[in-house]
């Protein structure tokens, strides 16, 4: 660094009153702006979890689609996504009604299993719903839980009284580490209301690793015998530390909450007239452009404003995949948050879509008028529109 450089940085110092570091915004992967020590330090520690690789010994499988958090979870930096879909199947009866095989093992088939005992899970032959679903970010996590329940409830018009054609339903839950009914937020079924109870939920569907929220081994059509062959390990596996009193599933959520939302890109003028034009073809109704925290004794989550262009809630767009699960119906999926949208590929819930305009035109039903808002505009509006898409 040269003298000039160096000078210039400390008046900004001075000017700014902080380290030139704490100015500029965060970058993909890191924790939210002015963490405390205490908290940096549990960010920390739930990031070397997210990204510890397990197996067999620590109580990986018997089946399982990966082996951290991280594999799936990582582009364009740890939290992200990846291109890994992961399969769920189930069926449907004359009538229409989807039933999963097991309901307590729920839809998800994994993909791998531990290779000594033959614990490999098998679709039945029965099975006429198949569904394939890719990873969701988890940046900005800890923002996105603290919106309060009642800010969703609000904006939920499940009988689409105002008439918009857009009847978005909030996923009411019962919250599997309280007991309490939450309006669900996470997942594209929004099957799951907290960080806590995602992370535990992932940590045994995605890697088949048992904690005190989700105390029983579930892969479908696993004999028993077998599954203690394949996985002899006593269940809860997700043992808290002596020294810290931890669980795995402790530390997933804090690096979760902690870790910051992706930043906005540049914002030029052509970007500026493409968010106008989002709001008046009527993108807007469901990726609703910011939410707000509630009241909180933490200063990073109180009253804060969530830019992250979704309403949170259930839609049927024309897209669902089938499959029922918790309260969202099998043609509802929740509306994804676009933020960070242009380090996503591929789209849709599916992985369907490889770039947003295939994305716009996949979206019908609810969607419709928007839908065909964004077919009739003219060139230049639409051009805008895609670029304030690429901004975000
Ligand atoms: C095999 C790949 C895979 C692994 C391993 C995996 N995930 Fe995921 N993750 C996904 C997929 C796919 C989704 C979307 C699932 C859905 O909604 O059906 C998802 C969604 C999520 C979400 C919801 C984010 C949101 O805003 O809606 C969270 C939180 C999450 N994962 C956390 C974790 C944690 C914690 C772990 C490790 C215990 C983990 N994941 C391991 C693939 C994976
Ligand atoms: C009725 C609510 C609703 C409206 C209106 C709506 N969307 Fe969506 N949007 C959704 C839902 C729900 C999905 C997820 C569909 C899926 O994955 O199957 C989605 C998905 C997307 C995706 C893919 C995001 C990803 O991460 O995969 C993009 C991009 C998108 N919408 C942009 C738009 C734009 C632009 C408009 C306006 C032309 C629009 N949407 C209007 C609800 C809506």
């Amino acid at each position: 660094m040269t003298r000039s450089v160096l000078a210039a940085l400390v008046i900004a110092c001075v000017l700014f009153g902080g380290s030139p570091v704490a100015q500029s915004p965060p970058a993909p992967g890191d924790p939210l702006p002015g963490l405390t020590p205490v908290e940096f330090e549990l960010f920390s520690i739930g990031l070397d979890d997210f990204l510890e690789v397990e197996d067999a010994e620590e109580g990986l499988g018997p089946a399982y689609n990966g082996t951290s958090c991280g594999g799936c979870h990582n582009v364009p930096a740890v939290g992200g996504i990846s291109p890994v879909a992961e399969l769920r199947a189930g069926m449907v009866d004359a009538f229409g009604n989807y039933s999963d095989f097991d309901p307590d093992a729920g839809s998800l088939f994994q993909l791998f299993s531990i290779p000594t005992h033959g614990c490999q899970v098998v679709i039945p032959g029965e099975a006429n719903v198949i569904a394939r679903r890719v990873p969701i970010p988890v940046f900005g996590g800890g923002l996105v839980e603290a919106i309060p329940d009642d800010s969703l409830l609000a904006l939920a018009d499940p009988l689409d009284l105002d008439r918009d054609g857009v009847s978005g339903r909030a996923a009411v839950i019962e919250d599997v580490a309280t007991g309490n009914l939450r309006v669900g937020r996470f997942g594209w079924k929004s099957q799951q209301a907290t960080l806590l109870a995602f992370g535990a939920d992932a940590y045994l569907n995605e890697m088949g690793i048992t904690s005190d929220l989700f105390p029983n081994e579930q892969s479908f059509g696993i004999d028993p015998e077998l599954m203690r062959l394949c996985d002899p390990l006593p269940d809860p596996e997700d043992k808290e530390e002596p020294a810290t009193g931890r669980r795995g599933i402790d530390n997933f959520e804090s690096f979760m909450t902690f870790l910051a939302p992706i930043g906005r890109g540049a914002i030029d003028d052509e970007v500026r007239a493409g968010e106008l034009v989002f709001g008046t073809v009527g993108c807007a109704t469901c990726h609703v452009p910011s939410l707000q925290t509630g009241p909180s004794t933490n200063p990073l989550f109180d009253r804060k404003t969530v830019s992250l262009y979704s309403d949170l809630l259930l839609h049927d767009v024309g897209t669902g995949d089938g499959i029922a699960q918790a309260a969202a119906a099998p043609n509802e999926v929740r509306t994804p948050a676009l933020w960070g949208l242009r380090f996503r590929r591929p789209l849709l819930h599916d992985g369907s879509a490889a770039t947003p305009t295939v994305a716009i035109r996949a979206h019908g039903v609810e969607a419709d008028l928007a839908r065909r808002g964004f077919d009739d505009l003219d060139v230049a509006s639409r051009a805008s529109l895609l670029a304030f898409l690429g901004s975000l």
